[in-house]
């Protein structure tokens, strides 16, 4: 029997050595089916922007926009836990700032946490949000939102000075209070020894194989996106099977040999005589 996953139930997996499985998810259908599925956590990413309103990065995204996208996943999900990403320029400005909007982000959807990205920067921030009762998953490596700052989409963490400070940020936002950590394109040694370090939870997405657990996109995992880094796996071509569904739609409509009988009211139909009538009058 299925059990809503909970702070408490997954922080017991993490302490029993169980991986951890999260993808994104954006919609009720989607959302319905990954809670059928048995996934532990899924994340309301605010990689929406990407995959479901087409912009090149996560930037234009707003608070209207999770709230919209995020009540739809959470109306799905009964035994799925609810993250949501606080998007860019929601929390940065300011801790109340940042309290207000995941007070929101929780209010408005039925969420059961909220992410936010930055390490030792935003810590202030997820102290007062976890302090208001509110569980944080924290972002860090390769945090989308800085990408500018970052000069791109790059690993994080390489060489010793690089590797101290994503450990640091690892610490700083776990003494802040978080509970869970994506840690984005991290080497896999370091990943694993941030894992070991630490009592959060850590979610990897291109962070090897010794995190608590994983996250991936799920347009990019099924094929949906020509989007195709190095740590994405395709554990299905959806993509292909939905565009040829679609063409054998299409060839159908235009031969007339769908809807057929079967298909159509039938049963209901007037006789042919009151349809001739019908005819006639009008
Ligand atoms: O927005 C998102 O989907 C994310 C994941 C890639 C971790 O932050």
């Amino acid at each position: 029997m299925p059990k809503k996953n909970t702070i408490l139930t997954l922080l017991d997996m993490k302490a029993r050595g169980e991986k951890i499985s999260q993808v994104t998810c954006y919609d009720y259908s989607t959302g319905r089916l990954v809670d059928a599925a048995g996934i532990n956590t899924v994340l309301v990413g605010d990689s929406l922007g990407m995959t479901m309103q087409g912009y090149n990065d996560t930037l234009p995204v707003t608070m209207d926009e999770m709230v919209v996208y995020g009540r739809s996943v959470g109306r799905a999900c009964k035994d799925t836990f609810v993250i949501l990403d606080m998007p860019f320029m929601s929390y940065q400005a300011s801790v109340e700032q940042a309290v207000m909007n995941a007070g929101r982000l929780m209010k408005e959807t039925g969420a059961n946490a909220v992410k936010l990205e930055g390490g030792k920067t935003v810590a202030a921030q997820i102290k007062a949000i976890v302090e208001s009762g509110i569980p944080v998953c924290a972002h860090i490596g390769m945090t989308p939102q800085s990408a500018n700052a970052f000069g791109g989409f790059k690993v994080q963490g390489k060489g010793e000075a690089n590797a101290r400070r994503v450990l640091e940020d690892a610490l700083a936002v776990e003494e802040a209070g978080a509970f869970m950590c994506v840690l984005e394109c991290v080497p896999p040694k370091l990943a694993a020894l941030i894992t070991k370090k630490t009592k959060m939870i850590t979610i990897g997405i291109g962070g090897g194989v010794g995190c608590d657990g994983q996250v991936l996109v799920w347009q990019d995992m099924m094929g949906m996106s020509d989007f195709k880094p190095k740590f994405v796996r395709r554990f299905a071509e959806v993509g292909q099977i939905l565009t040829d569904a679609f063409k054998a739609y299409d060839a159908e409509v235009k031969a007339g040999t769908f809807p057929n009988d079967s298909e159509s009211y039938v049963k209901s139909d007037s006789s042919d005589e009151f349809l001739a009538q019908l005819d006639a009058e009008y």
